[in-house]
């Protein structure tokens, strides 16, 4: 069987209607517009309405992404959406999708916080290399608003609603996800939580009371956390994938905080302008944040076609994961451009590296049976 590539073929956003201005947050907390453009870089987020549940804002997104990859909802093989705020506990908001879209196909949901978008994109390519799916959607979507007590200025001026997908379809150009890394470590996992409504704290009047049904945030905790992870993570996938940093069109990096994506450019030594962000005008949509990123950068001609792309996410677990991957596209008439060439030669490479890795294996191996038979 021929090599199955996972290209991206299609990308489409959703932002709720109404805006919360920092000075909008100025009258409910104390917190100055000042203080969170230079602690976060944030200036607005979008709050999603009664009528935009998370189902809605995920379909919406879905159908721009489909109709820029030309696809009808009859040609998906499996929905992933990527939430942590879904519209119930249960059913999983994935199959309200499906319904919704008028497919016919598995749907999942996906929760490993902030980092789930990057969890389910890297699930779809496995699934497309092994010929098992054609074509899957991958939304990240979140109302984390509505898990937030806006009498918290430490957490409320921090996180937005909104909807981002991709479509993801099997193609034998070399294409899409070249390296990943994914990472959790769960010690931390107090560190961004919300302590009540689950199996240790279910629904009651004192969960209520004490607010434990909203987000309690460790801010310094988590700072620490993805200033250490977000250029690591990235150096450890581009290692993979036999690049450097100067081979990246675009990096586009989850919007937490402008300050630790400013970090992570420094310990790269990436110039800033290479890391997309669009914080400024979101705040933190959570697991929705890089297909948003990925979406505006390409509605911006920031990304094109062609590209190579690296994404990296961070965040509740704590987890946090990162690809680099090329970008497809829908026109699959492009000719092989330079990065698809790129592709190649660091596939090759990394094809290389594995087989060297498995026969050093094997070498060790019998040398350590000839020791054992030699009683040493
Ligand atoms: O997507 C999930 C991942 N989440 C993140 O990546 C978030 C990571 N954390 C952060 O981005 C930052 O820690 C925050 C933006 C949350 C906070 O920034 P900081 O520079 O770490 O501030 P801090 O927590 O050290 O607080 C500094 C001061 C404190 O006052 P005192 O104790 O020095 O008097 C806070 O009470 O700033 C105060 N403060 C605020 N002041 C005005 C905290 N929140 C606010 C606020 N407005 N909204």
């Amino acid at each position: 069987m021929n090599q199955r590539y996972a290209r991206i073929t299609g990308w489409g956003k959703y932002a709720p209607k109404q805006v919360l201005t920092n000075f909008d947050l100025e009258k409910m907390v104390d917190t100055s517009n000042e203080w969170i453009v230079e602690r976060t870089g944030i200036r607005e987020r979008r709050i999603a309405g009664p009528d935009e549940p998370t189902s809605y804002i995920s379909v919406r997104a879905a159908q721009d992404a489909m109709q820029v990859a030309g696809i009808t909802a009859g040609d998906l093989d499996l929905i992933i959406v990527a939430t942590s705020s879904p519209d119930y506990l249960l059913p999983p908001v994935s199959s309200q999708v499906q319904d919704m879209l008028g497919a016919k196909c598995g749907a999942f949901q996906l929760v490993a916080g902030c980092t789930g978008w990057v969890y389910g994109l890297v699930v779809a390519q496995q699934f497309i290399q092994t010929g098992a799916y054609k074509t899957i959607l991958v939304i990240g979507a979140e109302e984390i608003s509505k898990a937030i007590d806006y009498t918290d200025r430490t957490t409320c001026v921090l996180f937005g609603d909104g909807a981002g997908a991709v479509v993801v379809q099997a193609s034998e150009t070399p294409t899409g996800i070249l390296a990943f890394e994914l990472g959790s470590d769960g010690s931390g996992y107090e560190h961004l939580i919300v302590p009540g409504l689950g199996a240790i704290r279910p629904a009651s009047h004192e969960v209520i009371d004490q607010k434990l049904n909203y987000i309690r945030m460790n801010g310094r905790e988590v700072f620490k956390f993805a200033s250490r992870v977000l250029g690591r993570s990235l150096l450890n996938v581009l290692a993979q994938a036999g690049l450097s940093p100067s081979d990246i069109n675009l990096f586009i990096p989850h919007q937490a905080n402008g300050r630790i994506t400013e970090a992570a450019a420094r310990l790269m030594g990436v110039p800033e302008d290479r890391f997309f962000m669009n914080i400024d005008r979101y705040g933190n949509t959570s697991a929705a944040s890089i297909p948003i990123a990925l979406c505006e950068a390409i509605e911006q001609g920031r990304a094109k076609p062609g590209d190579l792309i690296a994404l990296v996410g961070f965040g509740a677990g704590l987890t946090w994961a990162s690809a680099v991957l090329h970008l497809g596209g829908p026109d699959r008439s492009v000719a092989m451009t330079m990065a698809e060439e790129l592709f190649l030669i660091a596939h090759a490479k990394y094809l290389a590296r594995r087989t060297m890795g498995a026969v050093q294996g094997l070498a060790v191996d019998a040398l350590m049976a000839v020791n054992e038979r030699l009683g040493r």
